[in-house]
């Protein structure tokens, strides 16, 4: 993130509008009272938002994935949403265990409306069978839901624009475990410009919800050519904590480097 605005306090800015638009509908997903003390822009950003931490919590009444989609509808809130194809909402299991989240859509994705259909999706996909887990198991989704020009980072208004339909999908699905694909995912949601290789291999809290980093696919891809295994074994290094978390069986494999 490019300016000193955490995402959680345009997390906070962009629930406002959320909240105003449940409230003029009558729907009473967050507390009234709860709304009047959003701060539009708080005066310093604070990860312990009241709203956000509000919608994190456990006690929020819950909320379909199908309702959060509606509500998203043909968005426009920022300038990828006249650029796109499709919007990539997210795909998978709305109960699962597992939830991996991205940084964007890239061409493959904007064209399908799907997350990780192409090149890193094919490489999240060995990803996940390695672990003994089908891609109908998991939740699979994005920081933004429109494709980025060009494959760049998304800036600051189009994560605001996209933040509180990220944190409901994760309120709704309510995961063990969220894994980050990537340091923007990483870095976006833990509020730190920490570089991934020190963020990956140990759990934080999003929310309540333990929260792996791990590298992108796409990394692992470019690493590919460099004859280097090493990357892939850091990711399953991760997963089998994911996987141990969860209480699954690890699979056995075979390292040779
Ligand atoms: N890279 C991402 O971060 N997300 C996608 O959906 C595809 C590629």
């Amino acid at each position: 993130m490019k300016s000193g605005k955490s995402f959680h306090t345009i997390a906070a800015a962009s629930l406002k509008e959320y909240v105003t638009a449940l409230q003029e509908s009558g729907l009473d997903g967050i507390p009234v009272a709860m709304a009047g003390a959003a701060p539009v822009v708080p005066a310093s950003p604070t990860i312990s938002t009241p709203v956000v931490e509000m919608l994190m919590s456990k006690d929020q009444p819950h909320e379909s994935l199908e309702r959060i989609r509606k509500d998203l509808g043909e968005c426009q809130h920022c300038k990828l949403g006249k650029a796109r194809k499709n919007l990539v909402f997210g795909v998978g299991n709305p109960h699962a265990r597992l939830v991996f989240v991205g940084e964007g859509p890239g061409a493959d994705e904007d064209l399908k409306g799907e997350p990780f259909v192409g090149a890193a999706g094919q490489i999240l996909n060995r990803i996940i069978t390695a672990m003994g887990l089908k891609r109908e198991d998991v939740y699979i989704c994005n920081v933004v839901k429109c494709r980025p020009p060009g494959n760049r980072d998304p800036e600051q208004d189009e994560i605001a624009a996209c933040a509180s339909f990220l944190l409901r999908q994760l309120q709704s699905i309510r995961p063990e475990v969220v894994v980050a694909l990537g340091k923007f995912a990483a870095q976006t949601l833990l509020e730190t410009k920490e570089p991934i290789s020190r963020l990956r291999g140990k759990f934080r809290d999003f929310h309540g919800i333990p929260f792996m980093p791990t590298y992108h696919p796409s990394y692992l891809l470019r690493r590919q050519g460099e004859g280097s295994m090493e990357a892939f074994w850091e990711v399953w290094d991760d997963m089998t904590q994911v996987l141990r978390l969860l209480k699954l069986p690890v699979p056995e494999k075979n390292r040779k480097r």
